[in-house]
């Protein structure tokens, strides 16, 4: 019954897929339960790097059989298949045999990725920008706010219902239009997508299943028809949870509007997953790993406490670029530019909290290599006062104040230290202070992007 959950602790690409990738070695199993290719997660596996964004990232490994898009998330059907397509294509056997999708999964649809773009231009033109969110415009908000306001599509009503999805999607359209003009849709036709979409579907009821006996033989837990034998304990896999985007990024609990329109936490794991609940997190072997990047980037607006940039300083502006330059922070998904800053232990503090980790990834290490002195956020003052608590409007966060311990760079490679104790004494000190601060284990530390570059401790 163990799962291991691995989820982002920061603003997303944290460096999850490379975890993932690694654990999936010996998994049976990896589900994702929440968001959609929104998700971008790099791995450097075997001289191939590999992308991933709504397909689970155990499918570079071969003996992981079943890899599984699970209720919570949202689909767009042509990017599930350009994906599947972009990994047969660099030579990956039989993922179209691994991979499953809930059959309560939602499709995100052409249409709300056009919505999107057309909701961010519009915040893009008025009030300075302020109110642009920064989205990767792949229909995540206008998909999730479909399902919330029941008039989502599944993907069992896509492959099972011949008028259903399309009068919904039809009624879409026309609500759109509507609501935003016919000139901000100019070039979406939603004939040429329902077209799209019919051409899908036979191939795509061969990947949708239901999501309940799939996760109950994979966590050898009782079904709803079958029963385990008396006597006979049930085969347990080795499940793998893979998280995507990050704890700050959470719909409820994150730098809230900037943010993502799902649960990116634990929360989203246990209702995206259902069935996966206290018992089996608390189980013998279970373990909630977070992923935590040496700094802090966040792609996109919205809040950043310790962000590096010109605002600050000239100096603060060239410690960001260099972070940006040495760790190649440029999002998968979109190619934007991500923003770069120092560690954040009030962020982590928080993050933790909110997702009870019993163990941590710290990742990209190597990245801080050649810095003179590294920073570190411990405190956040408002009006003078330490915070007990993470700020909660944009407004709150424009007033902080940062308090920030210094410790002095190491200079010295670590790229390809195999343990803990090969690393130069300054980085290992600066990861023990993050550790005890954090009063949660760092068991893997990456020093580089290949599945080799990461030390277990
Ligand atoms: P994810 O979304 O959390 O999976 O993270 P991304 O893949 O979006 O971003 C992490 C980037 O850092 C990827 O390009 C990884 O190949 C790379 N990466 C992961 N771990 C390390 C590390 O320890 N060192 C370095 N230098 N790069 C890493
Ligand atoms: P991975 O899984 C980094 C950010 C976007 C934007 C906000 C809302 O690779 O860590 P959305 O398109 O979801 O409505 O955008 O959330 N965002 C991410 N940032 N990594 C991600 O995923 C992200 N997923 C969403 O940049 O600020
Ligand atoms: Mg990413």
């Amino acid at each position: 019954m163990p799962v291991t959950v691995v989820l982002g602790a920061q603003w997303g690409d944290e460096g999850k897929g490379k975890l993932i990738d690694i654990l999936a070695q010996s998994a049976d199993m990896v589900c994702r339960a929440a968001g959609g290719n929104n998700a971008g997660h790099t791995i450097v596996a075997n001289g191939v790097t590999y992308d991933f964004h709504i397909l689970p990232s155990g499918l570079i490994n071969p003996s992981c059989k079943t890899n599984l898009i699970g209720a919570g998330c949202v689909v767009h059907i042509p990017s599930f298949f350009k994906e599947l397509k972009a990994l047969e294509d660099k030579g990956l056997q039989g993922v179209r045999d691994r991979i499953k999708i809930s059959h309560r999964a939602t499709v995100c649809f052409d249409l709300h990725a056009v919505v999107d773009g057309v909701v961010e231009d519009h915040h893009k033109k008025i009030e300075e920008g302020k109110g642009m969110i920064g989205t990767t415009r792949k229909g995540i908000g206008p998909s999730y706010g479909g399902k919330v306001t029941r008039k989502g599509v599944s993907l069992w009503m896509l492959v099972n219902e011949e008028q259903q999805w399309e009068k919904k999607l039809r009624e879409l359209e026309a609500e759109c239009r509507k609501l935003y003009g016919d000139d901000a849709l100019q070039g979406y036709d939603v004939e040429d997508e329902v077209t799209r979409l019919r051409g899908y579907r036979e191939e795509l009821r061969k990947y949708v299943v239901h999501q309940v006996p799939l996760l109950a033989q994979g966590l050898g837990r009782m079904g709803v028809a079958e029963k385990i034998p008396e006597g006979e304990a049930a085969r347990q896999a080795n499940v793998l949870i893979e998280g995507a985007n990050g704890a700050l990024l959470d719909i409820d609990h994150g730098t809230y509007p900037f943010v993502t329109s799902s649960n990116t936490g634990l929360g989203g794991v246990l209702t995206g997953l259902a069935g996966v609940g206290p018992r089996t997190l608390t189980a013998p072997g279970s373990n909630v790993v977070g992923v935590v990047k040496a700094y802090t980037t966040r792609v996109g607006s919205g809040p950043f406490p310790t962000e590096l940039s010109a605002a600050i300083s000239p100096v603060d502006a060239d410690y960001g670029v260099k972070l940006q330059e040495i760790g190649r922070e440029f999002g998968v998904t979109t190619g934007r530019r991500r923003r770069c800053g120092w560690f954040d232990l009030v962020c982590l503090k928080y993050s933790a909290f909110l997702n009870e980790y019993t163990q941590l990834n710290l990742t990209k290490l190597d990245v801080l290599d050649t810095f003179d002195e590294i920073r570190v956020a411990t405190s956040y003052k408002l009006g003078g006062v330490v915070m007990d608590d993470f700020p909660v409007a944009p407004e709150e966060f424009e007033k902080l104040e940062i308090t920030y311990k210094t410790f002095p760079g190491w200079q010295t490679s670590t790229t390809g230290c195999k343990s803990f104790e090969s690393l130069p004494d300054k980085a290992k000190e600066y990861v023990e202070y993050i550790e005890r601060e954090l009063g949660i284990p760092i068991k893997w530390i990456g020093t580089g992007p290949r599945r080799e570059d990461m030390i277990v401790r």
